[in-house]
């Protein structure tokens, strides 16, 4: 199979929105094809920094003799102690660009594909936790339904949650293929369904919602007051999952969001339902919670 490389999204307003200060100190808490984290150092003066991380353990890192960067395998959800333990201290800004890249959407072996037969897994990170098969054998209906619903699953979530107990308990050998082909068969829309089954079960694999929720409560602590952590999503379930998670975060200020220009949309149609969410710390708990508005 080609082996698709990612295409990073909105870099520009990344930079436009998270750069502050030359010699400033950045984290990239997902570094995948290092576009974001690139594009940081080229607008960064010699004292600056990007710290970059990113939880799949198979990423390598971009081979550099820059004394401004460094990085790591990490979960964004221990950022705060994954900082702590390397002695750094007051960030000037955080990038979480949410999700997974286009290489991992499109490897077979990683179970994140419908459209390619691969194993019942979807970890973004391997080495952790089980694969997801492993995990849905051992849940009931029940559970596996109130689950998918709970990631954002939009459609017959009960006919879908059975149908999925089916497929996995049914034989060791189903894949992902036999997965899609029975949420397909649910809705008229059927591709439409696969792809947000499987953006839901891969939310459940990886705890997606835990880690951002996660992520948002540190990074107060992480940041200088008046840092910023820029979150990038790709859904409207992303958008839910920030506006959740910024919720009672009170020492965050919703500053704004920033769609895609045309032109990135024109050449990089995988952009078209991206969202930069731009909050800034105020150093200060505040009584009331940011107010989430859309562009
Ligand atoms: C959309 S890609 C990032 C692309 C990157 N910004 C670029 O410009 O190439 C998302 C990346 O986040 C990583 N990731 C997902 N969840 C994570 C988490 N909780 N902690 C750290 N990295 C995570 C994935 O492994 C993937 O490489």
């Amino acid at each position: 199979m080609v082996r698709r490389e990612h295409r990073s999204v909105m870099i520009q307003e990344v930079v436009d929105n998270l750069l502050t200060n030359t010699s400033g100190l950045y984290i990239d808490a997902t570094y995948g094809a290092g576009g974001h984290s690139t594009a940081l150092l080229g607008c960064l003066g010699p004292k600056g920094r990007v710290i970059a991380f990113d939880c799949d353990q198979s990423i390598r890192f971009a081979r550099t003799s820059d004394p401004r960067a460094a990085a790591g395998h990490a979960n964004f959800r221990s950022l705060e102690w994954n900082l702590s333990c390397a002695e750094i201290y007051g960030a000037d800004g955080i990038v979480a660009d949410l999700g997974a890249s286009a290489t991992q959407l499109h490897d077979a072996q990683r179970g994140l594909s419908y459209l390619h037969p691969g194993p019942i897994d979807m970890r973004v990170d391997p080495t952790r936790s089980a694969p997801l098969s492993g995990r849905i054998m051992r849940t009931g209906l029940g559970t596996l339904h109130s689950s998918l619903r709970c990631h954002g699953f939009s459609g017959r979530t009960k006919a879908a949650a059975s149908s999925i107990l089916q497929i996995v308990r049914k034989a060791r050998y189903t894949t992902t293929l036999d997965v899609a082909t029975a949420t397909c068969c649910l809705h008229t829309q059927g591709m439409h369904m696969a792809a947000d089954a499987f953006r839901a079960l891969r939310s459940m694999a990886n705890s997606e919602p835990q880690c951002l929720r996660s992520l948002v409560r540190q990074a107060p602590a992480v940041l200088k007051p008046g840092g910023r952590l820029l979150i990038l999503t790709f859904d409207s379930y992303g958008e839910r999952m920030v506006r959740a998670s910024i919720e009672h975060a009170s020492s965050l200020v919703l500053m704004r969001t920033v769609a895609p220009t045309q032109r990135e949309v024109a050449s990089n149609p995988g952009a078209r339902s991206s969202l930069l969410h731009v909050l800034r710390s105020t150093g200060n708990p505040r009584a009331v919670a940011p107010q989430y508005t859309r562009p």
